[in-house]
């Protein structure tokens, strides 16, 4: 998993060694990757991935970055090595209560508008939740939060909410519900104190979320660039945040139409606040800051 804040040497300085990456070999990764996750990789993400890719190769045994790219590339181990590749090249930085604004207008104006509408989701049925890129879980389980509070106040909101991402390492930490105790600090008091455990261990601070938050949220692998996505076609809300800053404008406005396919009209989309789609043909109408209606 890729840590955003690695550093970023320039390019002139770069001396070949059996440390790094040809920029041959760098362009065909970067060429797979990109085909396979959507997820585009300048060259400004060379050194980014090296440092990734050296733990692959003490994992797999290999002596250094070139023996690494023959078994890749030239000696038929990709198909065994995609899934740790991807894993290794994802950024899979998240936080609970994330762009808060997001929570306030889900709770406060969306899930309101929901319930109005026919089979009043959340009520007559279950509120179809999706977070498309969960990453470690943080998103997914903040709305878990929000409903299992909602639920203690007043009346419960029927609801199913899943997480889906391509990294499986991601995947593995957000079914855990477990978290580095710094995670804890944008969980806000109240909630914290009804929804996080924290360990006993002090030389590794973690918090865990208690079971009724873990047994909200559904996990399960997709990759956005498959064909078909094997969801519902009724979501009432799916978040996609923080994501599409990777891909080009084709794979984003395809992805985001495939997405969109799964929306319920009347359905709300979430993108990350960073994140411009006005500008694409989509059958969504802008409601906030980075909210949109499925018309
Ligand atoms: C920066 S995280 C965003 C997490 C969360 N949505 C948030 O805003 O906090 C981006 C996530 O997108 C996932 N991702 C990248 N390419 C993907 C793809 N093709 N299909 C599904 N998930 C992908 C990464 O694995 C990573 O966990």
């Amino acid at each position: 998993m890729i840590d955003p804040d690695d550093p970023q040497p320039e390019e002139g300085s770069r001396r070949p060694s059996s440390d790094t990456l040809s920029e041959r070999d760098f362009v065909r990764l970067a060429v797979i990757i990109e085909r396979h996750a959507g997820i585009r990789m300048p060259p400004s993400k060379r050194t980014m991935v090296e440092g990734r890719l050296r733990r692959r190769l003490r994992v797999l045994g290999l002596p250094d970055m070139n023996a690494y790219c023959r078994h890749v590339l030239d000696d038929g181990g990709l198909d065994g090595e995609m899934v740790d590749l991807i894993d290794a090249v994802t950024t899979n930085k998240t936080d609970f209560f994330r762009e808060i604004e997001h929570f306030r207008y889900l709770m406060g104006t969306a899930i309101p508008a929901l319930s109005r509408l026919p089979h009043r989701p959340g009520q007559d049925r279950p509120l179809k939740i999706w977070s498309a890129a969960c990453s470690t879980g943080a998103e997914p389980y903040t709305v878990a939060m929000l409903l299992l509070d909602r639920a203690s106040t007043g009346a419960p909101i029927r609801h199913e909410i899943v997480g889906t991402d391509i990294c499986t390492e991601a995947l593995a930490a957000a079914k855990s519900g477990v978290y580095p105790l710094d995670m804890a600090k944008m969980v806000p008091a109240p909630f914290a104190s009804r929804y996080l455990m924290r360990s006993r261990d002090d030389g590794n601070p973690t918090v865990r979320l208690v079971p009724p938050v873990r047994q909200s949220v559904r996990f399960g692998h997709l990759n956005v660039m498959d064909p078909v996505y094997p969801m519902a076609t009724d979501m009432d809300v799916v978040f996609f945040r923080n994501i599409l800053i990777y891909f080009d404008k084709k794979t984003q406005q395809k992805v985001l139409e495939k997405l969109c396919g799964h929306l319920r009209p009347g359905g709300y989309l979430f993108v990350g606040h960073s994140e411009t789609i006005t500008n694409m043909d989509l059958p969504v109408k802008q409601v906030g800051s980075a909210i949109f209606v499925r018309s």
